[in-house]
Formats: structure tokens, sequence, C-alpha cells
């Protein structure tokens, strides 16, 4: 506590960005520190799980130390400390979460497990403080593409058992226990492949490199969207699920059969064909759900979310639909650990409490 604001440190670990964060009430961010560790992983085309973690290991110390020094606050004055929990890297996210309970037992804080995609949401409240529940969530992420209903700002209302009264102690509180009850419904997720995903290995294709989706992005904005139709699969009347297998393996195919007939493909071209294909897609079931739920905000989390032309499109869309629309700051996008922050701290308000025997987790329902 610190002039009368929770102060809550922040740790994420889950995929290949070292970050630790300290905000206040939530929703104000005192420092935001984010080791990418992008330059070890470029050699291999993507991220190597267990090159994550070692690096994480020798990150974290020192990351933790510059979010609190960035924050100019010590650790005596931190209420909770928040770490993901998964979904991710197993073996990554373990780190963050060991971090945040060797933290929590030697100086006897509150230890708050967030799930990463809960996170991704609640990067949404850090730039609009007008933002409240209810509203419909788009989460595009390299993992994760899905339409959520937001209804309540935690898993308030259920019988956590709090651990923490004092000291933590091993074994507390399983975060996937009957009791928890998510303010959250997932309306629609991919059935395969990820946006994100899509993006990746329409880069690798085009030999971008890694990470695709920002060189894609980059290089669409040269190319002719109508170039190619790709298309867009909408799957059954009435799902707001997605699928973007077929579309990935469409572009890859293209590509592929443009070589073996001795052409050089168009790759703005394609990046722009394939980009506008996503983002149809995208759009159309968002407005959908918002028409369904008659939710009146979008929030637009994930790393996609940092893409400039969906970005473009769902501002246009929901401008024409009266929605109020935030989308977080491309930094704020991507993996960081304030998004854990601010979800750590509504957790701690409504009391949730987790021991230090919480687990890391590699699939985790919201
Ligand atoms: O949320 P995130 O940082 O990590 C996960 O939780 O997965 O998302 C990473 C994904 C990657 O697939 C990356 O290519 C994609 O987000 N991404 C983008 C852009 N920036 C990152 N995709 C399209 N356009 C971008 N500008
Ligand atoms: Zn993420």
């Amino acid at each position: 506590m610190m002039d009368g604001k929770t102060l809550i440190l922040g740790i994420e670990t889950s995929c290949d960005e070292t970050a630790a964060s300290v905000t206040a009430d939530g929703r104000t961010v005192l420092s935001n520190i984010i080791a990418s560790q992008i330059d070890v992983h470029k050699v291999f085309g993507g991220v190597v799980p267990e090159i994550a973690a070692r690096h994480h290991l020798t990150q974290i110390n020192g990351i933790t130390a510059e979010a609190l020094r960035a924050a100019s606050v010590q650790i005596e004055d931190i209420d909770a400390v928040a770490a993901t929990m998964g979904p991710g890297l197993v073996g990554a996210v373990l780190i963050g979460l060991a971090t945040a309970k060797g933290i929590a037992f030697a100086a006897d804080k509150p230890l708050i497990g967030v799930h990463h995609i809960r996170g991704h949401i609640f990067a949404a409240f850090l730039e609009h403080p007008e933002l409240e529940p209810p509203f419909l969530a788009l989460v595009v992420s390299g993992g994760h593409t899905s339409l959520v209903d937001v209804r309540g700002y935690g898993r308030s209302d259920v019988s956590v058992p709090a651990v923490s009264a004092g000291r933590n102690e091993p074994g507390g509180s399983a975060p996937l226990g009957g009791a928890f009850r998510s303010d959250m419904e997932v309306l629609g997720r991919t059935r395969d492949d990820a946006a994100g995903e899509a993006y990746d290995k329409t880069a690798r294709v085009l030999g971008l490199g890694y990470p695709g989706g920002p060189k894609v992005d980059a290089l669409a904005k040269q190319g002719n969207p109508d170039a190619v139709h790709f298309k867009r699969v909408m799957l059954e009347d009435g799902t707001l699920d997605f699928s973007f297998s077929g579309l990935k393996t469409a572009v890859i195919n293209h590509v592929h059969s443009l070589r073996q007939a001795g052409t050089e493909p168009n790759a703005s071209d394609i990046a722009a064909s394939f980009q506008q294909a996503v983002i149809d897609v995208l759009a159309e079931k968002t407005m959908d759900a918002l028409k369904r739920t008659g939710r009146a905000s979008l929030a637009v989390c994930g790393g996609v979310a940092s893409n400039s032309a969906l970005r473009t499109r769902l501002a246009d869309d929901c401008a024409r639909a009266g929605i109020r629309l935030c989308v977080p700051s491309p930094v704020y996008c991507t993996d960081n650990a304030a998004m854990i922050a601010c979800a750590g701290y509504y957790d701690y308000k409504n009391g949730r409490r987790d021991g230090l025997g919480l687990d890391a987790y590699a699939t985790l329902g919201l």
C-alpha cells in the first residue's frame, strides 16, 4: 500500500517475454519491464520451450528488481504478488510462478495465480478508465482466438479458501477446483489454429522470419488484398467458433505451387490477401457476437490486436454500429506483466488467495 493505493507486483513468463510490472489500484501502470527473447529464438524460426525457460531463469530476478526500481517502490510496499499460472509453455510458466512464490514467501505477501488470457482481457482496463464489465472481448493471440463475454471483474462470488491470511502455506487452493465459477463465458473459440499461429506460419512460408505477425502486418501495407482470394471460413450457420487451419494450408499450398511452377510469389500481395481473409472473419463474427449479446463495448486483446489493419477495420465497424472500442496500445497487446498485475489486483480485491502449492498449467479453462 502506498498513498492509499493497492500495489500489485505482476510477473509474466508464459512464452518468450520475461516481464514484471507494478500497478497501483489495478489500472495505473507504475512500471512495465519486458525482456524479449526474440533474438534467442529467431535462429530456430520459433520459440524453443526449453531455451525459453532457461532464459526466463537468467532474466527474471533482474527484471523483477527493475520493475520495483522503476516504480520507485520497495517489496515491503507491495500488497500482493500476481503471476501467470497458465496457459503457456509449462516450463516457462514455472519460472515466473516459482519466482512469485519465493517473493511471496520471503516477504510474507499474498500470492495470486493469474490466467494468462484473463490477463490479456484485463489489459483493456489499463488505458480505458471508463471501461467496465459487461463487455465483449475478442482475444486474438498466438495460442487463442476467442470471443468472450466478460460479465465481471473476477472469480469474486465463489468460495475460494483464503489460504494466506498470514504467511502462505504450501498446498493451498487449487485453481481448478469446482468452487470456481468464472464470470466470463466463451461464446466462440477456434476449433484448430489461432489467428496468431496462421500469421506466424504465413510469415514462415514467405520467408519473413519470426515473429511473423508484425512482419506480415508491415508487408501487407504494400500489397493488394484482392490479389489472391483465400476462402473465408465461417463454419456452419450460427456458430461463433473460428477455424484458421484451412486458410493457413491454402496460403502454404498457393506459395508452393507458384514456386513449383518456377514463379517467386509476390510476398506483399499474399500477405495482404491472407490478412484480409483473417480480418474479414474476425470482424464479421465479432460484430455478430455484439449484436447477439447486446453489449455496447468491445475490447480487443492479445498479440494480434496490435495488428494495424485489424484495428482500423474494427474501429470503422464499431463506429458504424455505435460500439465503444477499447484496444490497448501495442505494448499491452503482446505479452506483458502489467495485464497480469491488473487481473491480479481484481482477484486480490475479491479475496482470492493462492497457496504455495499452486501449479503451473499448460492448458487452463477461462
Ligand atoms: O499474446 P501474444 O504476445 O502471445 C501469446 O499469448 O500467444 O501473441 C503473440 C502472437 C504471435 O502469433 C504474433 O505473430 C502475433 O501475436 N502478433 C501479430 C502482430 N503482433 C504480434 N499478428 C499480427 N499483426 C501484428 N502486428
Ligand atoms: Zn499472450
